[in-house]
């Protein structure tokens, strides 16, 4: 709540989701589904990726224009070389009344095991694991690649066990695939310091296929699991949340619901998201970006690119989501960027 800088609807830019890789060693079919993202798709080379350096030099000026969390996402940046390096420079930031940042990142988990205390060390805060199905054949139907559901599970613990907690686990629903597994997933997190987090399957990005009706909405997830488990609202942690929570009437915990379809939450989205080649995105579901590497790469200063991205944010009116609850059917951008390139 610096209010620094503030968009065209008044919502200020607190958050920044940087993707540092468009690659990933899973294949979830809402996201980067294997017919498109097969042996042939060109992934960017190394010399379009932000450097660390330029990553950073970016993140620094978002930071002083109010920016307070930042998230790193890709495709799965626990792929990205010498994530941890990144980590150290971009824990070194202040905000500019010298508090450090919510930095944190979102991961598969299929990595998490064998690096958390290295992340930990290197300067982050948490992180947020995805985690679609505790059966290891819907597990595999969803991400399309042969990974145990066991070996999240142990990554999700070795985190929590070197301090990267509060741990979020996101499960995407989408309907006849895994939502057998919503049940199981809330029982088997019950009681447990993990936050279980269910995200409605989007339209994002332009090659999932994506229908209205394998959407369930957040209402229905609320209803089967409050029939066995009594379920009680809990107010926002803070304007702007994703999420809507719910705790257990037993004291067993809280889950979350995220519901950018049935209930968009664009009115006080303050997320400014960075590409992997370091295009700036003011909404998940943009169809263009505005290049900031090109004036990095051609000397510009500090002052300069500052300028550019106040003006960007200033300037500012999306709202997709909420346009989309309005007219499901006949809202359909082409050329939408993938979530694996602009960041979930
Ligand atoms: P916390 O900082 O832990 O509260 O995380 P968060 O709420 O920012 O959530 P996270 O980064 O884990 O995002 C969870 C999911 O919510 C993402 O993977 C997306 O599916 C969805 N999501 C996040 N931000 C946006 C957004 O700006 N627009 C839409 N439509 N969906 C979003
Ligand atoms: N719908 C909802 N969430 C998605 N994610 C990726 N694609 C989609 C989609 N189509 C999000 C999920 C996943 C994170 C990496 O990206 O939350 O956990
Ligand atoms: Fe990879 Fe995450 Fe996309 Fe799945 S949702 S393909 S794990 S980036
Ligand atoms: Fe923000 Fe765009 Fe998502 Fe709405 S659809 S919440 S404006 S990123």
């Amino acid at each position: 709540p610096t209010g620094l800088l503030a968009d065209r609807r008044a919502r200020p830019l607190q958050d920044l989701r940087i993707s540092i890789t468009d690659r990933c060693n899973f294949r979830c079919v809402y996201c980067m589904p294997k017919e498109v993202f097969d042996k042939d798709y060109s992934y960017l080379p190394h010399s379009s990726l932000l450097t660390f350096e330029e990553i950073t030099r970016i993140a620094s000026l978002f930071v002083a224009h109010g920016v307070e969390k930042i998230r790193l996402t890709g495709g799965e940046p626990l792929l990205r070389k010498n994530v941890e390096r990144l980590i150290e420079m971009l824990a070194a930031l202040r905000t500019p009344d010298g508090r450090e940042l919510d930095l944190t990142l979102t991961t598969n988990g299929s990595l998490l095991a064998r690096k958390a205390q290295s992340l930990k060390d290197a300067g982050l805060k948490r992180v947020t694991v995805s985690l679609d199905a505790l059966d290891d054949a819907v597990f595999k139907k969803m991400n399309d690649v042969d990974f145990a559901v066991s070996d999240v599970l142990h990554g999700l613990q070795v985190a929590h066990d070197v301090g990267l907690g509060p741990i979020k686990v996101n499960m995407v629903v989408k309907g006849g695939m895994n939502d057998q597994e919503i049940l199981p997933m809330a029982r088997y997190f019950k009681d447990t310091p993990f936050i279980l987090r269910f995200i409605e399957y989007m339209d994002v990005g332009a090659s999932n296929g994506w229908k209205m009706d394998e959407v369930i909405p957040s209402a229905e997830v609320v209803r089967r699991i409050g029939q066995q488990m009594p379920l009680v609202p809990v107010a926002a942690n803070y304007a702007g949340e994703t999420a809507n929570r719910w705790r257990y009437a037993d004291g067993g915990g809280e889950i979350g619901v995220i519901s950018s379809v049935t209930q968009a939450f664009c009115s006080d989205c303050t997320r400014a998201r960075l590409s992997t080649e370091g295009k700036l995105y003011t909404c998940l579901f943009a169809t263009g970006g505005h290049d900031l590497r090109a004036l990095l790469r051609t000397g510009r200063s500090d002052a300069e690119i500052s300028t550019v991205i106040g003006g960007i944010w200033r300037n500012r009116d999306d709202r997709y989501s909420e346009l989309r609850t309005a007219n499901t059917d006949t809202l359909r951008p082409e050329r939408k960027v993938e979530m694996s390139y602009i960041g979930g």
